[in-house]
């Protein structure tokens, strides 16, 4: 099937406007199987046909289907592993401690697909039950496809996506078997909700998150873009919080607001907020030493 350089010109526009993703010549090559499903359900027959209904307007749930067609929903559980390990080893056990006293947790996941992020770092709670018990931990999972949030609040995941990531015991202790499927124990559900929200507008409530994870969705944006993400990403973190990226992504010479955690590397930090922290740190330490 053929596509004309302004139909790809306008579905590239078309999904810019709504997510800021840009669309590379090399992902305009794979526009024809990236929508030939909505074609097929649509029975319509070529992309041009599809851009014409789409310019004429008569279908307003049509642009929204072709714009979530065209994002890249891939995900996994425990993606890249070490990421997990390194919240799992460093920042919750400081958060821990850090909260002790308010004993609550916000994470945000951003860009978070259809779920398995989020369900991953519920796992990472449950496994250790003594040592959040009375604790209350809300984990958001927001993304801009609102298919992606539906399968995302269900739980339910095919054998082939459970298995991505999971290892045997993993899946048998925290999913069950569904009609078609597995699908997310209550255990793993309770602490987190799924929103659909588009990272380039104002951070979801209620703020203030001590992680916000925003993994291998930045890759696609525009330089311009990509300020403004991380201008949203750093105005929803708490002033001691974390953000954390995908492998491969880098806050470096991006913004000023994030800087790399020098004790965790992975890990970035609010600059001007983080400085103050490690600066009341050592005021807490030189007064204790009387230095
Ligand atoms: C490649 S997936 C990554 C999923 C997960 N974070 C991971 O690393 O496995 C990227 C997700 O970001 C979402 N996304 C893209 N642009 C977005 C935007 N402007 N706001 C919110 N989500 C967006 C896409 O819909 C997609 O589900």
């Amino acid at each position: 099937m053929q596509i004309s350089d302004s139909s790809s010109r306008i579905l590239a526009g078309l999904l810019e406007a709504r997510t800021g993703q840009q669309l590379t010549m090399s992902r305009r090559w794979r526009l024809e199987t990236a929508l030939s499903a909505l074609l097929r359900e649509r029975g319509i027959s070529t992309l041009d046909e599809l851009i014409t209904i789409l310019v004429m307007g008569k279908e307003p749930n049509l642009s929204q289907r072709v714009v979530e067609a065209l994002l890249n929903n891939e995900t996994y559980f425990f993606r890249d592993r070490s990421p997990f390990d390194l919240l799992a080893c460093h920042a919750l056990p400081e958060l821990a401690q850090r909260r002790k006293d308010q004993r609550k947790l916000k994470i945000w996941s951003a860009g978070c697909s259809t779920g398995q992020e989020v369900y991953s770092l519920a796992m990472l709670f449950a496994e250790q039950p003594d040592a959040w018990r009375g604790w209350t931990i809300d984990i958001l999972g927001t993304d801009v496809s609102t298919g992606c949030i539906d399968r995302a609040r269900s739980g339910a995941y095919t054998q082939f996506e459970v298995q991505r990531g999971l290892g045997i015991n993993q899946m048998i202790r925290w999913f069950e078997e569904a009609p078609d499927g597995w699908r997310a124990v209550e255990p793993l559900r309770k602490p987190v909700r799924f929103q659909v929200h588009n990272l380039l507008e104002m951070p979801p409530h209620p703020g203030g998150f001590d992680i916000v994870l925003c993994r291998n969705v930045l890759l696609y944006l525009s330089a311009e873009k990509r300020i403004l993400a991380f201008e949203r990403l750093a105005g929803a973190m708490a002033e001691d919080g974390w953000l954390m990226l995908g492998a491969g992504e880098t806050v470096i010479g991006q913004t000023n607001k994030l800087g790399a955690d020098l004790k965790a590397r992975g890990l970035y930090r609010l600059t001007g907020d983080g400085t103050r922290i490690e600066k009341r740190q050592t005021d807490r330490r030189n007064s204790a030493t009387g230095a």
